[in-house]
């Protein structure tokens, strides 16, 4: 093979160079274009953060009143893109909906998917921010048999999100100011997170050229899988089965130790964090307030605190560094919001959108940019002579 290396899961090897986020995962660190995520976390908006991480600075009011401005004049979607939700399943999960009609965007904005032509990737990138929270609220209106809402665009992003999802036709819905912050704040801290798997996803697909629209749908796929964004929905399903199992959480601990059926603390763990994740500690804080204030998930919680505790204690843990990672909290909170389990993950694909966005374009304007082709340690027969189908 040459002087091949193999990889297998890219544990050591840069696909890329990056100006986006930086991440030290033995200090616990994470930066937006510089900007430590405590204080991006404490001041700014994801509207704010998208702009930062996509243009890589910080929006001066100006620019940043004409980016929302833009935004909300692109968040309805075309009556027929709307009709293609009619066509699946009324039980379908939300995110094959959420990349398919992502996918079909390509087929709708035909005449702006050069990926070398800066204002076609510009009004791209626009309708993919505008777009996609309506998508994501029809998705989730179609699971549940109820209308879909047009945007209202006198409303903030997150507003519009809300009142789409949880709203219903010529009924006020009251906003909850405390909510849409708290939703803002999880999308921020989804908003990058360098070279993860659907990033990479995004980036790969991309270097064939292939358009912003298909390169993203791709990155939503590869957000799907439990061991990626699908941990949220894990989570609380995890939780969920510990509380209808009636077993005590030493004992599920036990299995996971054990490895017994490949069963995972899932929300433990991550690939470049081995000491803490600083969303983790972030949000922490978070769901303990957001959780007093609505009634219902608390033991869901109680068991969480209880698997926590003892992990952070546990030698199993420990000697393998494993540390609660974002989306172990993030499942009990978007409950608590009300958010069916099968939203989490779409909460999350919003949350990276600018991420995936900021990085495709970083790719497309890299000169040294080359078609993503890993190569292969080839494990398989020697050469050998076709037998005919007669004689086999
Ligand atoms: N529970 C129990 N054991 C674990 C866990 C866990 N959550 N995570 C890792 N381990 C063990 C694993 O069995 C292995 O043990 P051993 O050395 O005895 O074979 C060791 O720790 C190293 O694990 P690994 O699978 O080689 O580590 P990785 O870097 O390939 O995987 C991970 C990282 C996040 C996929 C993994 O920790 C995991 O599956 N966690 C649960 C799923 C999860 O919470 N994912 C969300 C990640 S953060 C949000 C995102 O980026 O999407």
């Amino acid at each position: 093979t040459g002087n091949v290396t193999l990889d297998g899961g890219f544990t050591n090897t840069a696909s890329c160079t990056s100006a986006i986020t930086y991440i030290d995962g033995d200090h616990g660190i994470l930066r937006y274009r510089g900007y430590p995520i405590e204080q991006i976390a404490e001041h700014s908006s994801f509207i704010e953060t998208s702009f930062l991480l996509i243009y890589g600075h910080l929006p001066s009011p100006a620019e940043l009143t004409e980016f929302e401005g833009r935004i909300r004049q692109h968040t309805m979607l075309h009556e027929d893109l709307k009709a293609f939700f009619q066509g699946f399943p009324r039980d379908a999960h939300p995110m094959p909906v959420l990349s398919s009609a992502v996918s079909a965007l390509s087929t709708f904005y035909q005449d702006s998917l050069d990926p070398f032509d800066e204002e076609q990737v510009e009004i791209s990138t626009i309708r993919l921010l505008a777009k996609l929270p309506t998508i994501a609220a029809y998705a989730y209106k179609k699971s549940i048999g109820q209308p879909f809402l047009y945007p209202d665009n006198n409303l903030s992003l997150v507003e519009n999100f809300l009142r789409m999802t949880f709203g219903v036709p010529a009924t006020d819905y009251d906003v909850d100011p405390d909510l849409v912050k708290a939703v803002d704040l999880l999308l921020v801290l989804h908003a990058d997170h360098e070279q993860n798997c659907s990033t990479s996803t995004v980036r790969l697909v991309g270097s064939s050229q292939a358009n912003l629209f298909a390169s993203v749908s791709a990155g939503i796929n590869a957000l799907f899988g439990p061991l990626h964004g699908g941990a949220n929905q894990a989570v609380l399903e995890m939780l969920e089965r510990i509380q209808a199992a009636h077993i005590s959480t030493e004992e599920f601990m036990r299995k996971v130790k054990n490895k017994e059926d490949g069963v995972r603390l899932m929300g433990f763990g991550h690939r470049v964090y081995k000491n803490y994740d600083p969303r983790a500690a972030i949000i922490k804080k978070t769901a303990h307030d957001i959780l007093a204030k609505t009634a219902g998930s608390d033991e869901l919680l109680e068991i969480a605190m209880g698997l926590e505790e003892i992990a952070l204690a546990d030698d199993y843990f420990i000697e393998r560094r494993l540390y609660p990672n974002v989306d172990f909290y993030t499942g009990l909170i978007y409950k608590s919001m009300g958010f069916p389990t099968r939203m989490f993950t779409v909460l999350f694909a919003l949350g990276r959108l600018p991420g995936w966005i900021a990085q495709w374009r970083e790719m497309i304007d890299d000169p040294t940019t080359k078609i993503g082709r890993p190569r292969q340690v080839y494990v398989g027969e020697g050469e050998r002579s076709y037998v005919p189908l007669a004689e086999r």
